[in-house]
């Protein structure tokens, strides 16, 4: 008998019907990310082990326990990438990027693996789009380059129209820059004080990794984490805190940014600002985006030293996301499509010729248009035309051609109206 087949647990198909927000999401973020300045860089899927142990860090989730890794025929060890932070610092040194361009903006958008247990909106092949600003700095503004690429993922949701997001952010400056030893011992000699109470992960941590223990979910240690008595510890520089001012102040209402000490993320190589977003639309996954600063690990991987600035936005959350929005992903991508009902059977009448030579137009004017098999039955069309989700069906018909216009039919409100010249007319209404 013949054998069935399933993909993977937490790798999904991605079928025709969500296929097309995947590409409607994908082009916006191509298009605001290219009129941001950033240039796209594709890397392969594989990589090598080290690269991944030495910059997300041995001692992380990802490196310990997520990891797709293997041996390749020639006794090599793989690695599925978890991320791609390094995978392009491997590929900027590699190409010796940093040669030719002082400064490099890059985003990318691709698949990612980590072995997690598959829960909604948690994946192990799950996607990401993102950013990274490489060797971007300015004199006397030590917080120049996070302050823009913050502003560039709020811009980049808004652009999407997602509303009520929450940035968190954290500066990990004093933790993890050139006084990390002094600040670090200081906070194992707190959790020292405590280590009774802590869970037993915690404790392993203590010595391998302090700041490890803030990725913990334990009420006991949660509470121990709550009452590090920061200000003695590790002081927030001035900057860090204008910053977050500045970033208040810019959007209002419409965006919150909060300030959370604990956010210390769930990878090794952040060296200053890192920051979170979380949607209210989301469960209990609701990390949107993350990101932050990494200054060393161009030095770790070779390089040599590059301030950096990155984030990554979670594709299928960010989906989950739209699909609860209003106006939702189905209305955002089909306020611009347009069906053109041809109602002659041959299809090689010189009307059809007109008819795609319109409907060109207004693809190459940002419209998406479905030219359909010409059939007589205007019902059959419009059925069709409802099936895609079509904003309007354009008509033409024996009338029209006789009236020389098109009938241009809105399917929500079924209101029809005659139009002479489509182009202008729906630059006028879109
Ligand atoms: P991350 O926080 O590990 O950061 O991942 C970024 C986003 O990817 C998360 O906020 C989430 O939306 C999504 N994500 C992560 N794991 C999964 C999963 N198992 N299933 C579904 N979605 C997931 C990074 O990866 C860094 N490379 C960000 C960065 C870029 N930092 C500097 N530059």
């Amino acid at each position: 008998m013949a054998h069935h087949y399933s993909a993977f647990p937490g790798m999904d198909d991605i079928l025709p019907g969500e296929s097309e927000k995947w590409q409607w999401l994908e082009e916006k973020a191509r298009f605001l990310l290219s009129s941001w300045g950033f240039r796209e860089i594709r890397t392969p899927l594989l990589e090598p082990t080290e690269l991944f142990t030495r910059s997300i860090g041995e001692t992380t989730d990802i490196v310990h326990k997520e990891m797709y890794t293997f041996k390749d025929r020639g006794e090599r060890s793989m690695t599925l990438r978890p991320e791609m932070t390094a995978s392009v610092a491997r590929a900027v040194i590699e190409h010796g990027m940093l040669k030719t361009s002082k400064s490099l903006a890059l985003y990318y958008s691709g698949p990612m693996f980590r072995a997690e247990r598959p829960q909604a909106g948690r994946k192990r092949q799950f996607h990401q789009i993102g950013a990274e600003l490489i060797n971007v700095a300015r004199e006397g503004e030590p917080y120049y380059a996070d302050g823009t690429l913050i502003r560039l993922l709020a811009d980049f949701l808004d652009y999407l129209k997602v509303k009520n997001v929450r940035f968190r952010l954290n500066d990990l400056t004093l933790i993890n820059g050139a006084q990390a030893e002094v600040v670090r011992k200081k906070l194992r000699d707190y959790f020292e004080g405590h280590k009774a109470k802590l869970d037993s992960d915690s404790v392993y941590r203590l010595d391998k990794n302090v700041l490890r223990i803030f990725d913990s979910k334990i009420p006991e240690t949660r509470a121990i984490i709550r009452d590090v008595p920061w200000d003695s510890i590790a002081p927030y520089p001035a900057e860090f805190l204008k910053l977050v001012q500045t970033l208040k102040a810019g959007f209002g209402e419409s965006v919150s940014f909060e300030v959370d000490r604990t956010l210390v993320r769930g990878l090794d190589y952040y060296t200053g600002v890192v920051f979170e977003v979380a949607s209210g639309a989301l469960g209990a996954q609701d990390a949107l985006a993350g990101g932050g600063r990494y200054d060393r690990l161009y030095e770790d991987l070779g390089g040599s030293s590059t301030p950096c600035t990155g984030f990554s936005i979670g594709v299928e959350r960010l989906l989950m996301v739209l699909e609860k929005n209003e106006p939702s992903i189905a209305k955002q991508m089909n306020e611009k499509l347009l069906y053109f009902a041809f109602l002659f059977p041959d299809r090689y009448h010189a009307q059809f010729k007109n008819l795609q030579i319109s409907a060109r137009c207004l693809m190459e004017r940002g419209f998406k248009v479905i030219v359909a098999e010409p059939s007589p039955k205007l019902g059959d069309h419009l059925k069709r035309a409802a099936n895609f989700g079509a904003a309007y069906a354009i008509i033409l018909g024996e009338q029209e051609v006789v009236n020389k216009n098109w009938t241009v039919k809105n399917m929500i409100s079924g209101e029809q109206v005659p139009v002479s010249e489509l182009l202008t007319h729906f630059l006028s209404v879109s």
